[in-house]
């Protein structure tokens, strides 16, 4: 969500004739967009703001912007922090950067209003420059996400979404897919919907087609009907409200990937209950296998907190028990950490940075296992890889199950290309194929 809104960030900026620079001493501008999901993310920002105290000084016209969640949260404080900062953004208000760096000395600096009628604005990228993202230096990018919400209104008791992002808004449906039929027709393969939680869109402020509510499902293949989209992924899903009808896609959309990252957090119902998550864990297992009822190829992947508030050994066994159970293909694992304005800052039992420590180890030395053993399987296989881009004699290839595949080839290879491979070997992260003639 975060690197689109930079793009968005970096396109508006390009259409009132600013020239990006890859080198950040010379630039005139410079502008954070900053991420608080954890602790860590948030002091990277502060530390970088205090690195750029320097690029100040040397450079009077310099102008310093935060954007994002954390200027969101933290608003006026971090212009008291960090007085070198010029102009902090909060989340609602990223389409109108350019409009706010043109005011005068009088002006604003901190823009963080949250409305609860927020509408997502109408913004398509340029055809041409649709393709190329901010830090790429120019090379194409055949893969690009498209934002269809924005917020979040399930209060999960250790997030800080709902009050960084404000509540949830679906994006109008033809903005969405026209901003698809741009990127496609500038020569983008790959599309992947964002949104915090994609089940639920269209149901907060209603979109309609011709005055009947469009369903996440629904929009799924009005994108998929684009003509000369080869691959549409989604992310992120809450399994509480994960319909039969979205589960169906897998089987009936032929471009849908055949990958599903749904966030179970825990494997305890416990803390389950304790996170506000309104699902069970057998509610969760239940899910898995009708996944892969629909659709038996599907890779899994997911996101854990280990170390909760109240998380006995007993929770964490659930944890560890679940990695067993479903073998993920992958996982997100990181240790609770407590987020201001969040309700589970008050709970009792709160575990020490070691005892989190040693839980996310064991959980990550297992999940490391599962994921070569889960990779392994490919090896021997054919299988349609996207050809992203090359870097030195090889090529970093997409499969639709999301695995990064390394091909070296004698063969010209045109990044771009969906071509045929077979998996030579695996490792826990990617795999290694050859081109098949
Ligand atoms: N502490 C640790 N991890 C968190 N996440 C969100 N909030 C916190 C927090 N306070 C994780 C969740 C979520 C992912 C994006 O970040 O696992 O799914
Ligand atoms: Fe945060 Fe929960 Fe919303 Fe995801 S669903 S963004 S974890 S509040």
């Amino acid at each position: 969500m975060n690197e689109r809104d930079s793009e968005i960030i970096s396109q508006s900026l390009s259409q009132h004739n600013y020239i990006e620079t890859l080198e950040m001493d010379s630039a005139d501008l410079i502008i954070l967009n900053t991420c608080s999901i954890r602790a860590k993310a948030e002091q990277k920002v502060m530390s970088m703001l205090g690195y750029l105290r320097k690029n100040k000084k040397k450079n009077p016209n310099l102008k310093i912007c935060v954007a994002g969640c954390v200027a969101q949260q933290e608003g006026e404080a971090l212009i008291e922090r960090m007085p070198h900062v010029n102009l902090v953004v909060g989340t609602q208000h990223i389409y109108n950067i350019p409009k706010l760096l043109e005011n005068k000395e009088s002006a604003e600096k901190v823009v963080t209003a949250l409305s609860d009628a927020y509408a997502i604005p109408r913004f398509i990228p340029e055809m041409g420059s649709a393709g190329y993202a901010a830090e790429a230096e120019n090379s194409f990018q055949f893969s690009r996400f498209v934002t269809i919400m924005q917020g979040c209104n399930n209060y999960c008791t250790y997030c800080v979404v709902p009050y960084t992002r404000g509540r949830e808004v679906s994006r109008n449906l033809s903005d969405i897919v026209d901003e698809v039929k741009v990127l496609v027709d500038s020569g983008v393969k790959e599309i992947t919907l964002l949104g915090q939680n994609v089940n639920s869109y269209g149901l907060t402020n209603q979109v309609t087609i011709d005055g009947t509510p469009c369903s996440f499902p629904q929009l799924l293949q009005l994108v998929a009907n684009v003509p000369g989209l080869e691959r549409l992924r989604f992310t992120t899903s809450n399994p509480k409200d994960l319909s039969d009808d979205l589960m169906k896609c897998f089987r009936d959309i032929k471009s849908l990937c055949p990958q599903f990252h749904l966030p179970v957090q825990s494997g305890s119902n416990a803390i389950l209950r304790r996170m506000n998550r309104k699902y069970t864990i057998e509610k969760y297992y239940d899910l898995v296998d009708s996944l892969r009822h629909y659709c038996p190829d599907i890779a899994l992947t997911t996101d854990i907190i280990v170390g909760f508030p109240g998380e006995t050994e007993e929770d964490f066994s659930k944890t560890m028990e679940l990695l067993e159970k479903v073998k993920f293909d992958g996982s997100f694992s990181f240790k609770y950490s407590d987020r201001p304005g969040t309700a589970s800052i008050n709970l009792d039992g709160k575990i020490s940075e070691e005892e989190k420590s040693q839980r996310l180890q064991l959980f990550q030395a297992r999940q490391n296992q599962i994921s070569l053993e889960k990779n392994e399987q490919y090896v021997g296989k054919e299988i349609a890889v996207l050809v992203e881009f090359k870097r030195d004699a090889k090529y970093q290839c997409r499969a639709s199950t999301n695995h990064v595949v390394h091909v070296t080839s004698t063969k010209n290879c045109v990044p771009g290309e969906i071509v045929r491979t077979r998996i030579t070997r695996a490792g826990q992260h990617s795999l290694q194929g050859e081109i098949l003639a």
